[in-house]
């Protein structure tokens, strides 16, 4: 199967999803939403990537299309949280990076100055869920919102206002602190205290335990500290972001696909994440970049060795499928997604893939087209 095959598959399901949103998979098919959840972009995201590698229009006619339902969501304040980031990165700002539009752009200017309306300065952190300052949700920071910071970044490099970066960096600097454990792990969520910013300790949400390793949270600390050392130039996040690649490594089973916790104890329910390894995998190819001699060669190395795990086991060819990749799961404790495609690992599957073959747009980092 290539990747022409994949392209083939996004293009074909232009039609289905009209002005909908897939999320997780049923069967062989996606589950269409409105605009009202965390993984919205994730579709528009991958026809942008689509477009960049490939230009044909068809795929920018259908991006494009996804653009006013962004505006009304900010308009209308639908379910704003740290995830402002993801929904507006692949959105808005892939839009104008692509095409130039100034639309987009404001429009993801406005979405980051919504997200920095998040920062809780007490604690240096990014309140990710509830309305700012809730009783329940206001102390609560979460491993996620290091992929959220790429539009804050970005932001301060289009308006030249450093308030932006400084609330990215404040937040990075505050997880590495105390959501990156010293082994390289990482916790999925930790409480501050919100009005006088002590820390409280960690509790995971979608991880087997507190003290376990949820394996999409351990791939969001690759990612998001290498974007965040591409910003910044800070050699500290990409040594964050190494420890936590060979911590992710270390703990994979033998045939290197990550369950949806990396420490299950044997009584668990043992569902995949390939979600974990595509995201890793894609993080790991901008690592290598970042790295020199023997670690840059053992980063990709591990890439390479996520990606053909994925591509022998989980990768669809059933030709009438609507999904890219096979066994995703979003939230185990919910049963959400279980063992299904998941449009966020599709996402980063096909962002990975064209990395490999060295023709991928960078949506995080500085612009290239
Ligand atoms: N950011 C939510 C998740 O990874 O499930």
């Amino acid at each position: 199967m290539t990747l022409d095959t994949l392209l083939r598959r996004i293009k074909q399901n232009c039609e289905p999803f009209q002005g909908q949103f897939p999320t997780v998979g049923d069967g062989t098919r996606y589950r269409l939403t409105v605009n009202d959840n965390w993984l919205a972009g994730f579709w528009p995201g991958l026809l942008w990537l689509t477009y960049a590698h490939t230009r044909d229009q068809a795929f920018a006619v259908c991006a494009q299309s996804y653009l006013a339902s962004f505006r009304q969501r900010l308009d209308d304040r639908v379910h704003i949280t740290h995830d402002l980031g993801f929904l507006y990165t692949l959105s808005a700002r892939a839009q104008w990076q692509l095409t130039g539009n100034e639309e987009a752009r404001a429009l993801a200017l406005r979405a980051a100055d919504e997200l920095s309306q998040r920062y809780r300065p007490n604690g240096r952190y990014i309140q990710a869920w509830g309305a700012v300052g809730d009783p329940e949700q206001g102390g609560r920071a979460i491993i996620d919102t290091m992929m959220n910071l790429a539009l804050l970044y970005w932001a301060t490099d289009q308006t030249g206002s450093p308030r932006y970066a400084e609330i990215a960096t404040a937040h990075a600097d505050t997880t590495a602190q105390y959501l990156v454990r010293e082994d390289g792990g990482s916790y999925h969520t930790f409480f501050f205290d919100q009005e006088t910013g002590e820390p409280i300790g960690p509790q995971t949400h979608q991880g087997y335990a507190d003290d376990s390793l949820w394996a999409r949270g351990q791939s969001w600390v690759i990612f998001g500290f290498v974007v965040a050392a591409a910003w910044t130039g800070n050699g500290r996040y990409t040594q964050t972001a190494y420890q936590a690649a060979e911590r992710f490594m270390a703990e994979l089973p033998e045939n290197k696909l990550p369950l949806w916790d990396l420490r299950l104890p044997p009584g668990a329910p043992h569902y995949p994440d390939t979600s974990a390894s595509a995201i890793a995998a894609a993080g790991m190819l901008r690592l290598a970049g970042q790295l020199e001699g023997a670690a840059r060669e053992q980063v990709r190395q591990h890439a390479g060795t996520l990606l053909n795990a994925l591509n022998a086991c989980c990768l669809e060819t059933d030709p009438a499928a609507q999904g890219l990749l096979r066994g995703g799961t979003y939230h185990a404790h919910k049963q959400l997604g279980v063992d299904e495609y998941f449009i966020c690992g599709d996402y980063y599957y096909l962002e990975a893939l064209l990395m490999q073959a060295g023709h991928c747009p960078d949506f995080w980092g500085k612009p290239t087209a």
